[in-house]
């Protein structure tokens, strides 16, 4: 509790605790030594009015007192005293509080003013990004702690962009070590089915096993590839929506066909700005999961609407969907919603395919929801917008 209190708030309490401590002691000190002082002021005048008390016997005509007795002349200068040092106590009590509450607010004002800094490095910090782990932010000119964080951060920026670059090499190394071996072993598992067609049952099953497994290790080579292109050689241009997806489905249509998937492609040629590989990688893996995660005999629909500012595509299908609470994790590489539904060799996956759709998706400064589809029907609406002008 006491953790997610603001520094402000923390450093003007402190603040008026310590004032209040403080005044107090003062206050009460001041008013120990004024009661003190007054007394002794009091046992100085008193008696001096004692001395004459002879003489100071009262004439008395019948109903007048002409000269007040001295018991009367010490209870008024008593009463005097107290009613003074009432009135001390009293003001004194108001200028202490009236101190705490200036002290309070000059805290928190100054405070602010002094956090100015540190919320600004908070901006920049949370601005941050994988993207931006090779900029360095701006270290102020004071010689003070912001300016030392400032260095940490930066420092600390330097070695994930290093160790990053590093993974990044590594995976696409690896992939592309991978891929010769891969296609060389794909091709003579293929030469042996055709040189080989009547096996018998063991030896068949072993086969299409096999195929099946480096098939996936192939497409999981690939998909790591394009994992870690940084696409720094993007070219923009106005694609036809209605013309990438039907290019896409044409690649993908041993799979429609397999599942005996109805696909009912869009209508309208509505524009996408962006690049055409690399939307066609993106929309390739949607396409590809919507068939994968179908049942058979399943629909898919894909449908753009085009505004003056952006385009969106909802990609709909009738498959087995998505938990609510996996939909932000399953963009997260090697993430798959439940092993056990993918354990079968025929949907195998890496968990890479929606991690490289966010990454391009982001790199054209667009959207990726994961939504139920709107008749309530069972699956998953993917909603892509996408912005007509990239911003510089
Ligand atoms: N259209 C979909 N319907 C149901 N589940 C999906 C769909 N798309 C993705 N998923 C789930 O999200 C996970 C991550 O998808 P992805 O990154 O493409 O990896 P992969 O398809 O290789 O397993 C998948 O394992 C799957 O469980
Ligand atoms: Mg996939």
């Amino acid at each position: 509790m006491f953790d997610r209190i603001p520094i402000r708030i923390k450093f003007t309490a402190m603040t008026m605790i310590i004032l209040t401590v403080c005044c107090l002691g003062l206050t009460v000190f001041t008013n120990m030594s004024a009661k003190r002082m007054s007394i002794n002021i009091a046992e100085s005048t008193i008696p001096a009015a004692s001395i004459n008390q002879h003489d100071n016997q009262a004439v008395e005509i019948p109903g007048i007192t002409m000269t007040p007795s001295v018991d009367a002349v010490d209870n008024q200068v008593r009463a005097e005293q107290e009613r003074l040092l009432k009135q001390y106590y009293i003001s004194s009590v108001g200028y202490m509080l009236v101190i705490i509450i200036i002290g309070g607010v000059a805290a928190y004002y100054f405070s602010g003013k002094g956090l100015t800094s540190l919320k600004e490095l908070n901006k920049k910090m949370k601005n941050s990004s994988v993207a931006t782990l090779s900029e360095e932010l701006p270290v102020p000119p004071s010689n003070d702690e912001i300016a030392e964080l400032t260095e940490s951060f930066n420092k600390m920026k330097h070695q994930l962009n290093d160790s990053f670059i590093f993974q990044q090499q590594f995976s696409a190394n690896v992939a592309h070590e991978l891929r010769t071996p891969l296609t060389v072993l794909n091709t003579k598992l293929e030469v042996f089915k055709r040189k080989n067609p009547e096996m018998d049952e063991t030896s068949e099953v072993l086969v299409t096993d096999l195929t099946k497994q480096v098939a996936r290790l192939i497409d999981m080579g690939e998909k790591l590839l394009q994992l870690t292109n940084d696409y720094t050689s993007e070219e923009y241009s106005s694609i036809i929506a209605s013309d990438l997806f039907e290019s896409i489905a044409s690649d993908l249509k041993d799979r429609l066909m397999d599942k005996e998937i109805q696909l009912t492609l869009p209508t309208e040629s509505h524009v996408i700005e962006g690049d055409l590989d690399l939307l066609y990688q993106a929309f390739y893996n949607l396409l590809e999961n919507s068939i994968k995660y179908n049942k058979q005999q399943g629909i898919i629909s894909i449908v753009t609407t085009e505004s003056a500012d952006e385009t969106v595509v909802n990609i709909k299908d009738t498959g087995c969907g998505i938990p609510k609470s996996q939909r932000e994790d399953v963009f997260k590489t090697l993430y798959r919603v439940d092993e056990a539904r993918n354990r079968d060799a025929s949907v195998g996956g890496s968990g890479l395919g929606l991690a490289i759709v966010k990454k391009i998706i982001d790199k054209h400064q667009g959207q990726i929801k994961l939504l139920d589809n709107i008749d309530g029907t069972q699956g998953i609406t993917v909603t892509v917008v996408l912005p007509k002008k990239k911003e510089a």
